[in-house]
Order: structure tokens, then sequence, then C-alpha cells
């Protein structure tokens, strides 16, 4: 199985850490996107203090069991890599979240898409957590760590929605 297929969302990790060079390399991956124009206005905060991932964890509801993943990472747009003809950037950090997604079933490790943009109460959340500043606007979170159980197959293909040359066939 290769990534796409094996990939599943991973909330439950084990108490292990992840060390610098792979969190790198997870950003690396992410930078390897495709984006509009080739424009890459992404940057990314990656968190691996224990007490500032149980801070960000309460940004969303959905998100307190990343308090107990040993890293987190933040998909951060950043404005001034974009002009305000550039309407595509949620595709580009979309894609560069996916990136990650994929990357860490490849490195043994598993994790979750926090959703953040565009929530308002949410963004404002991690953007004081973390201080950003004004021209970093946050887009995702990603809770990751080594999965405390193997992954299954999860089939979720379906061959009805593939349609040759008209939706009418
Ligand atoms: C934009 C987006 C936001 C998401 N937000 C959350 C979230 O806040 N909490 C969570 O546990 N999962 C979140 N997820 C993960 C989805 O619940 C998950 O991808 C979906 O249930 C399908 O499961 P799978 O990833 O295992 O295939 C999010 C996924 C996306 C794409």
């Amino acid at each position: 199985m290769n990534a796409i297929f094996k990939r599943k969302s991973i909330r439950k990790y084990l108490n292990k850490s992840v060390d610098k060079e792979t969190l790198i390399h997870l950003c690396y991956a992410a930078m390897q996107a495709p984006s509009a124009h080739n424009t890459r206005p992404w940057q990314f905060l990656v968190i691996d203090d224990v007490n500032m991932i149980s801070k960000v964890s309460t940004f969303s509801p959905y998100a307190t069991f990343a308090k107990q993943a040993p890293a987190l990472i933040i998909v951060l747009l950043d404005k001034n890599k974009v002009s305000d003809k550039h309407t595509k950037w949620v595709q580009d950090l979309s894609a560069a979240t996916q990136n990650i997604l994929l990357e860490l079933v490849d490195t043994g490790l598993g994790g979750c898409w926090l959703g953040l943009y565009p929530d308002e109460k949410r963004m404002e959340n991690v953007s004081s957590m973390c201080n950003l500043p004004p021209h970093i606007v946050p887009f995702s979170v990603i809770s990751l760590g080594y999965p405390e159980t193997e992954y299954h197959n999860v089939d979720k293909k379906d061959a009805h929605l593939i349609h040759f040359n008209s939706l009418t066939d």
C-alpha cells in the first residue's frame, strides 16, 4: 500500500518524541506542494514543547486529543507573499497540509488535520496563543506522533463517482 491508500487520521499516539530532523523533513515535504503561480505562500510553526502543545490543543473543541501528541505543525499563510489578486492560497495551503499527512505515513508516523481556517474564533485563539504577527494567518494544525495502533486499510473507493466524458453515462 502506498501512502495515499494507507493514510487515515491518527488521533492516538505513543508516548515517544519525534526528533527535530523528522519534523523539519515533514515541513520540507509540505514545501514540495504545488501552489498557484508557484507562490509558495507558506510558513510552518513546529510545536514540540509540552506546555505549548497543551496550550495550542485548546484552540478548538475538536482538537483536545492533540494534547497527547508529541508535536504539532501549524501551517501558516504569509500575507507578505500574496497580493490581493492571489485568491488561491487556500488551495496552496491545503496541498501543503495534505503533503505533510502523506509524508507522515511514509515516515512511520501518523497525524490528524485539525480544522482552523476559516473559523475566526479558532484563528484568533491560535494567533494569540502563538503570538503570531499580523501578516501571518494560521491555516491548519496537524497533530502527529507514532501511532498507538497499526494502520488498517479503510477502503473508500467508489466506482460510481467516476465518469468518463459526461455525467450522464
Ligand atoms: C479541513 C479539515 C478539518 C478537520 N478538522 C478536524 C478536527 O478539528 N478534529 C478532528 O479530529 N479531525 C478533523 N479532521 C479530520 C477528518 O475528521 C477526517 O479526515 C475524516 O473523518 C476522514 O477520516 P480519515 O482522515 O481517517 O480518512 C479534519 C479534516 C479536514 C480535511
